[in-house]
């Protein structure tokens, strides 16, 4: 059975209501997520549509979906599919880029810890680099086993902490609130050893890790889109705005990131490669 908001927030809060869903919609919702999804991890969503065999006829449910990058690509092999978010002020442009792909499907607000699904409703449960970012990793992986039924799959996309990405966390975490005491962070789901003991016995787990490729002109350049449109970033800017102090510091620790991380690449670009971890699993 779904779990109850009660059993997960207590009698009087939501993910409308906890201070802290509330703070991370309003961060994702800031910038223009679709333009940097695009512009960065867009190639990623088809990987993991194939990886997990989506095919015509399945039920879908894609978790922190964005803008439709694993969800879109799930719809176009012929799925049938949920793009589920907490942030629902970027379904729009998901909207738009599906209507562009010539597909057709639904869009939930739903927090990744708190899915408004019955047992086992779903052939195949899918996130790309977005149920890592709910605070209470055990809760979350619940969900994700719980609305998949037997013998069906969960596939995953996460950044691993060998990567750069950690990089990118130690460059923002001056600037940003800091974590919950109660919450992990994000990077521990591009663990295999975190993930194993998330889905314990309950889900049959194969990992491979790869990386991508994010490109710009320069990596001034890529600071730039990152401070237009992606979302947590965009949000420390806003909360520092007055002090120009904090505005530089942010400004120097990102572009620091990006220098160090750039690798040249073809046409006089920059290229920073990221590592993930890919996991598909089977519910027994
Ligand atoms: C890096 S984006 C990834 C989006 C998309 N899957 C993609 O591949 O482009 C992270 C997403 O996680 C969503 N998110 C953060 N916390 C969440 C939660 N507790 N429940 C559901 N979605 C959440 C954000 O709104 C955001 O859309």
């Amino acid at each position: 059975m779904r779990r109850t908001v009660a059993a997960s927030y207590g009698a009087e809060m939501d993910s409308t209501t906890d201070p802290v869903k509330v703070a991370a919609r309003s961060a994702w919702a800031q910038g223009d997520y679709h333009a940097f999804a695009r512009a960065t991890i867009w190639e990623m969503g088809p990987v993991l549509v194939q990886a997990c065999g989506i095919g015509p006829g399945q039920r879908v449910l894609d978790v922190a979906a964005g803008t439709g990058n694993t969800a879109i690509r799930a719809a176009e092999t012929g799925a049938s599919v949920v793009a589920s978010d907490l942030t629902p002020e970027n379904f729009d442009a998901g909207r738009r880029e599906a209507r562009a792909h010539g597909v057709d499907l639904e869009w939930v607000e739903a927090d990744a810890e708190n899915l408004p699904y019955a047992d086992g409703e779903f052939d195949v449960v899918t996130s790309s680099f977005g149920v890592m970012f709910a605070p209470h990793h055990q809760a979350a992986a619940d969900e994700l086993v719980r609305v998949c039924h037997e013998g069906g799959t969960i596939g995953l996309l996460t950044f691993t902490p060998e990567g750069i990405m950690t990089g990118f966390f130690e460059a923002l975490a001056p600037h940003l609130p800091p974590l919950p005491p109660d919450a992990s962070p994000p990077l521990l789901w591009g663990s295999e050893e975190h993930v194993r003991r998330l889905f314990g016995d309950r889900v049959d787990l194969r990992f491979t890790r790869g990386d991508y490729g994010e490109y710009a002109a320069s990596p001034a350049a890529y600071v730039d889109l990152l401070r237009r449109t992606f979302g947590p970033i965009v949000a420390a800017y806003t909360d520092g705005a007055d002090d120009r102090g904090r505005t530089a510091d942010l400004d120097r620790d990102l572009l620091d990131f990006a220098t160090r991380h750039s690798r040249p690449a073809a046409d006089g670009q920059v290229v920073l490669r990221y590592e993930y971890l890919l996991t598909v699993g089977h519910r027994r």
